[in-house]
This record gives C-alpha cells, sequence and structure tokens, in this order.
C-alpha cells in the first residue's frame, strides 16, 4: 500500500514527550475486546459502540463476595443501580446474589420489574415521594430516611397502607481522610441521627432496624472504611447497651475506586487502587473496634463503580484529524462527552485498535460535538488516520447512565459473553426514539 502523505510540520517536543524507557505513555494496540475483534464489533454493530464483558463483570462480583465472606459471618452486596441500570447488567448481579439498591421511583420499579424481591430492595436517595414511600411499603422494599420531612412522610405512606415497616437511618461523617459527604442523611456527631432515631421510636409506625452509611466515591484510601466502620459501629453498639435497639445491618454504601485513573492522579489507577479484599479488610477491621466484641450484623455494600467500569469499552472511529494552531495533532472521534461523561473525571485509558506507525506525539482526542468542551483525552499517540478505531477501556460505570442526548443519539451497547457469544443489550436510539416523546400542540400544525 501506498504510505500516506502528511504536510511535514515542526513539532517542539517537551519534557513530557520522551522518557528514559523510549516515548512516554505511548498506548499499545488493542484489536479485540474480550477475544473478539474490535473491527468484527464495529462492523456488526456500528460505531461508537459500548461493549460490556459479562466475564468480568462476574468476576468481579464474585471476588466481592468472596472477601466478604473469607472475614465477615453475614455480609450482601446490593448491586449500585445508578451505577449500570441496563437490564442485563443487573440481571448478571441479581443471578450473582445480589440485591438492589435503588435512589429513585424508577429505579425502584426497574428492581420489581427484573423481579428482585422487595425485601432485597434497599431504597436511598434524599429525593423519594409519598408515592414512592408508599410504592416501596407495599412491596416490602427497606428504605434509608434521609432527612425528616421525609420521616414525617415515610410515617404516613405507612400509615396508609395499615403496614409497620423496617427502615434504616442514614447517617454522615466527619474526620475521615475524604470530602464530608454531609448533604445525605443526619450527622452521626452533632446529634441529628439519634434525634431521627427517637423520633421514629416515638411515631410507632416504623421499626428502625439498620444504619447506612456511604462516605463518597471513588476513595483511595481504604483507611477512611476502617474510620467510618469503627464510627458507625461504636454508635450501633451505644444503641444497643443503652437503649436496647437491635440492628439487623450495617450498610457502608459504595465509593472503591476501580481501576481508572483521575486526571490529577499522577500514577495509573491499576498501581494504586487498593484491591477489593484491602476494602473489606478495613471495614472488617473497623467494626471489630467499634463493637468491642459484639458480633456485628449483616455487613451490606453498595458496590458500583468497581464492579462494572473495568468490564466495558467503548469503541470509537477516527471521522478526521487536523492541527490545532498551536501546532497540535487533533483527532476528531464519532464518541464525545455525550455519552462518555466519565471523560471529565478520567484520564480514560485509550488503545488504537490496530498497529500504527510513526512518531508519537501529544494528541488531543475530540468527540463530534459542537461544544469546546468535547475532550475525551490528551495524550501521546502515533499518527492515526481517518477510519481507524479507537478503544476507550473501562467505562462501564455512569456512563450508561449519565450520558446525554445531545444533538446525537445514543448507540447500541453490545454484553459479550464468557463464550463469545454477543447480543445487543440497548438498541442504538434513532430519530423515531427521539420524537417519540414529542408533541407539536394544535395550533401551531392549524397553519
Ligand atoms: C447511596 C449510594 N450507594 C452506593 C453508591 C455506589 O457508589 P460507587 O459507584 O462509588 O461504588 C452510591 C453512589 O454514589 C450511592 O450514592
Amino acid at each position: 500500500m501506498k504510505p500516506r502523505y502528511e504536510r511535514p510540520f515542526i513539532v517542539r517536543h517537551g519534557v513530557t514527550t520522551w522518557s528514559k524507557g523510549g516515548a512516554f505513555g505511548t498506548p499499545s494496540a488493542l484489536s479485540s475486546f474480550d477475544g473478539v475483534a474490535v473491527a468484527e464489533l464495529v462492523e456488526r454493530y456500528g460505531s461508537p459502540l459500548f461493549v460490556l464483558s459479562e466475564r468480568k463483570i462476574r468476576e468481579r462480583v464474585r471476588e466481592l463476595s468472596s472477601e466478604l465472606e473469607r472475614r465477615l459471618s453475614d455480609s450482601t452486596v446490593a448491586w449500585s443501580y445508578k451505577t449500570n441500570y441496563l437490564d442485563a447488567v443487573c440481571t448478571i448481579m441479581h443471578s450473582e446474589g445480589a440485591w438492589a439498591e435503588v435512589v429513585s421511583g424508577m429505579e425502584l420499579e426497574k428492581a420489581l420489574r427484573l423481579g428482585v424481591p422487595g425485601h432485597e430492595i434497599l431504597f436511598n436517595g434524599p429525593g423519594k415521594s409519598a408515592a414512592d414511600l408508599e410504592r416501596a411499603f407495599g412491596a416490602g422494599a427497606r428504605i434509608h430516611i434521609d432527612h425528616l420531612d421525609e420521616l414525617a412522610l415515610a410515617e404516613h405512606a405507612a400509615a396508609k397502607l395499615g403496614l409497620e415497616p423496617e427502615v434504616g437511618v442514614r447517617v454522615n461523617l466527619t474526620g475521615l481522610p475524604v470530602a464530608a459527604w454531609d448533604r445525605f442523611g443526619f450527622s452521626l456527631e452533632n446529634g441529628s441521627a439519634l434525634h431521627a432515631i427517637h423520633r421514629i421510636q416515638r411515631g410507632r409506625r416504623l421499626r428502625f432496624r439498620a444504619l447506612h452509611c456511604h462516605i463518597g466515591t471513588f476513595i483511595l484510601d481504604a483507611d477512611a472504611y476502617r474510620l467510618a466502620a469503627r464510627k458507625v459501629a461504636e454508635f450501633a453498639r451505644k444503641l444497643t447497651t443503652s437503649e436496647g435497639v437491635v440492628l439487623d445491618s450495617l450498610d457502608f454504601g459504595g465509593g472503591f475506586a476501580s481501576h481508572n485513573t483521575l486526571h490529577q492522579q499522577y500514577l495509573p489507577g491499576k498501581e494504586v487502587a487498593p484491591s477489593l479484599g484491602q476494602y473489606v479488610e478495613k471495614i472488617a477491621t473497623g467494626l471489630a473496634e467499634g463493637l468491642d466484641g459484639q458480633p456485628p450484623p449483616r455487613v451490606v455494600l453498595e458496590t458500583g463503580r468497581a464492579l462494572v467500569d473495568d468490564a466495558g469499552a467503548l469503541l470509537s472511529t477516527v471521522v478526521g484529524t487536523k492541527r490545532l494552531t498551536d501546532g497540535r495533532r487533533a483527532v476528531i472521534l464519532d464518541a464525545g462527552v455525550n455519552i462518555l461523561p466519565t471523560a471529565f473525571w478520567y484520564r480514560h485509558d485509550v488503545h488504537p485498535a490496530q498497529e500504527i506507525r510513526g512518531i508519537p506525539e501529544p494528541t488531543v482526542l475530540l468527540g463530534p460535538l459542537c461544544m469546546a468542551i468535547d475532550v475525551v483525552r490528551e495524550m501521546m499517540l502515533p499518527p492515526v488516520k481517518a477510519g481507524d478505531r479507537v478503544v476507550v477501556n473501562r467505562v462501564g460505570a455512569y456512563n450508561m447512565t449519565q450520558w446525554m442526548q445531545f444533538i446525537m443519539s445514543r448507540p447500541n451497547v453490545v454484553l459479550v459473553s464468557p463464550h463469545g457469544e454477543q447480543a445487543v443489550i440497548r438498541h442504538a436510539e434513532s430519530l423515531e426514539t427521539l420524537t417519540a416523546q414529542e408533541q407539536v400542540p394544535g395550533w401551531l400544525r392549524a397553519s
């Protein structure tokens, strides 16, 4: 094949361009996903395309369950729906024994429609409506109360249904090596949580059974969990000894890091993220410290990101290339921040899907949107050309729920089974999908 001509351009190579080992961070080619050729997947299902590995999802959730079983007598994983609530993904999680953790009426309906029994649904979130609460209690789901108005609403819903449902209380903490998420739940330290619990007991309509605490997300310091578990356990122990309250579970939410790399992180995520075992070990240690010999009740984790992020990839195609005014090479992809909002958080792990020759140089990967913020990644890359495929790794969490519908429709999502079978688990949207909810009022149509 005749080599492609590119007009010569003088590029200044900075200190970040080369390291002792050669070109800094030049990505290797990644031509397949879970044993299936990228070219084949894109040809069959189009570009851009999300692909998810069933094998990786199952491996990860099994790893978490076995780490919990090794260290705790009673534990449960509740799949955090908001992370990725595609029915196929939730079905995999439930088939591995995971409960459902939901944060809205819509997610609750999704879990119920998938056949999750009410007593295996945990309902968090600060925006539950009266209708959501009635639906949850009617189905036997457990709510974690976020604020006092919700508590009053929950009592009302329970009275209306003639039920005395079991509930949990969400607490927040300070003094951890992470920013305090105090907008959710009741403060443990300033007495608000105890006040809410007393309110529940006085109301005699709800039965208080659990404490819930989600300290944040992408937490790289596993010791934050030991401190959180100790504080929550100490509080639980005091409730038992001084007030005779018996809790059936302590829920430590989600927050474990995936192997992605945050923009501000120096080392690659894979090298710095604690293992699932290390997180669980910290929780077990904190519980032992806080409970002071008492056996822990059931421990619940609502892990999201760390279970599914690494199992997804976004396959994309180069639309064209150009030089920016400052000389940097720019590559326009057919996938942007509309379907990859995590590009705002991560230095995503991006690879060409084919061998590429040439000198790597600083390259900006742009999306196809008419928005200046549509940048997928800045990285060292050898020259790619229109039609080349690019793989963005570790995109399984929060993209297929937070993606936005802006000027383009959302693409196919394909699941690859452990045996290499493939199935579309969410079909690409079309103009019909987009306009199905729209209506032109009669007075506009008349003329
Ligand atoms: C209450 C609750 N539980 C679980 C999760 C899942 O968190 P992650 O994806 O960080 O594991 C979240 C997400 O923020 C959450 O708000």
